[in-house]
């Protein structure tokens, strides 16, 4: 495939556009805002500034880069395209009309791809025409760094439309991973407990948020604590996928949004961008206060909130969202965790697993903490996720 559309040119869009231009494409790319196209250009031009400077690309490459792209305020530009991922706003009926116009411009054969995140991919397939060649490619932020591609067929989509899609994105030198078209995908819907059990910890005032950072980094291994991590992906962004996740899942309560990061987005507290989250980033030094942890406290908060997500780690997979090496790459590769949720699940003991979450379940009588089918089965069974065939117990 020589010619790659992107519709939108913000943070993703220019970002896709930029792994593509770099692997050799000629790519149109297309935004409704002209001012969104200059914004776009200047950025593209500063990125590559710096990369040149970094010695990670040569002038040749960077001009390269630049004369692969063509800036398009016409989407008719796109006639030959011959793969098109759509990243612009996430909102269904907006990306409908979008889906609509490009059905009529481009062939039936073009693969139609969607960058978003938390819509459902079947549904955005059916505005297009022939909607087997339609399907998510969701990349992750920022685009030219993240090495993660989650690859999402909807029901409609057919195998071909699958498999050129995977060829394409592994051609960008991507780890792509497949899921089932569900709410989260993978990363965020596996992810969500790492920043919900921690939240609640710090609602319940079993310990502070500094405290819950420092044990996750150093019992755990993180690289950032839950609630840095939150600061740093920003809290309207993070609050937005939580509440489309709980949503989309008829509102499970695993998945509940909490008021404190609520109350965040309100206050516009959106983290590192607006200078105060969780914490406050003029408070100089706030971040590098070494707290002394107590042995047993800490232990209990990593063991609960791992806990958490080894449940929904091991859930996805009972459910059948991705296969067992999918999504210990998408959590080491998406969200950066030191190791594989399924492989720390067998570190730690199936049962031991299972004796946590039981012990928060009777504490608490609530929905959240229930223990999912396959890790029950498979501690009586005394199975591990990489020894045995864990299709047995089931
Ligand atoms: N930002 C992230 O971290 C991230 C990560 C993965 C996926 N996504 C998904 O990628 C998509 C884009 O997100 P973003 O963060 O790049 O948004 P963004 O706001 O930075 O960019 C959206 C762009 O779409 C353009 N646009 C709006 N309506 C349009 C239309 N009708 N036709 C053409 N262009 C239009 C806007 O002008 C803007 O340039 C969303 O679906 C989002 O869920 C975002």
């Amino acid at each position: 495939m020589k010619h790659i559309g992107v519709i939108g040119c913000g943070t993703m869009g220019l970002g896709i556009a930029q792994v593509a231009a770099s692997n050799n494409h000629s790519v149109f790319i297309y935004d409704s805002f002209p001012s969104a196209i200059d914004k776009a250009r200047i950025n593209l031009n500063k990125t590559l500034q710096t990369l040149f400077d970094k010695e990670k690309i040569s002038k040749e490459k960077w001009d390269q880069i630049i004369a692969n792209i063509t800036w398009c305020i016409d989407l008719n530009e796109f006639k030959n395209c011959e793969f098109v991922i759509e990243a612009i706003v996430e909102n269904f009926s907006i990306k409908k009309t979008v889906f609509e116009n490009l059905s009529q411009i481009v062939s039936d054969t073009c693969i139609i791809a969607s960058n978003t995140s938390s819509l459902s991919i079947t549904s955005l397939a059916s505005c297009v025409k022939n909607p087997k060649r339609f399907i998510g490619v969701h990349f992750f932020n920022p685009a030219p760094v993240m090495p993660l591609v989650e690859i999402i067929p909807g029901i409609q989509t057919e195998e071909n439309s699958l498999t050129l899609s995977k060829q394409l994105i592994a051609s960008w030198k991507k780890e792509i991973v497949v899921a089932k078209d569900t709410p989260g995908f993978i990363v965020n819907r596996i992810a969500r407990p790492y920043y919900g059990e921690a939240i609640r910890i710090y609602e319940e005032n079993l310990a502070s948020k500094e405290y819950i950072d420092q044990t996750m980094k150093k019992l755990g291994g993180f690289k950032m604590g839950p609630f840095e991590l939150m600061d740093f992906i920003g809290h309207d962004v993070n609050y937005a996928v939580t509440e489309s996740v709980w949503t989309a899942f008829y509102f499970e309560p695993k998945y509940k949004p909490s008021l404190s990061q609520k109350r965040l987005v309100e206050a516009a507290y959106l983290g590192r961008k607006s200078g105060r989250g969780f914490y406050n980033y003029e408070d100089v030094g706030h971040e590098s206060k070494d707290i002394e942890l107590d042995l047993e406290k800490s232990t209990m908060i990593f063991e609960r909130i791992i806990c958490m997500l080894i449940h929904e780690a091991a859930d996805a997979l009972y459910l059948e969202i991705a296969s067992k090496e999918d999504i210990e790459t998408a959590m080491c590769k998406g969200v950066n965790y030191p190791k594989g949720l399924l492989h720390w699940a067998d570190e730690i003991g199936i049962e031991k697993c299972v004796s946590i979450l039981n012990y928060y379940y009777n504490l608490y009588h609530e929905e959240r903490y229930r223990c999912s089918a396959i890790l029950q089965m498979m501690a009586k069974s005394k199975i591990t996720f990489f020894n045995h065939n864990v299709s047995v117990c089931l």
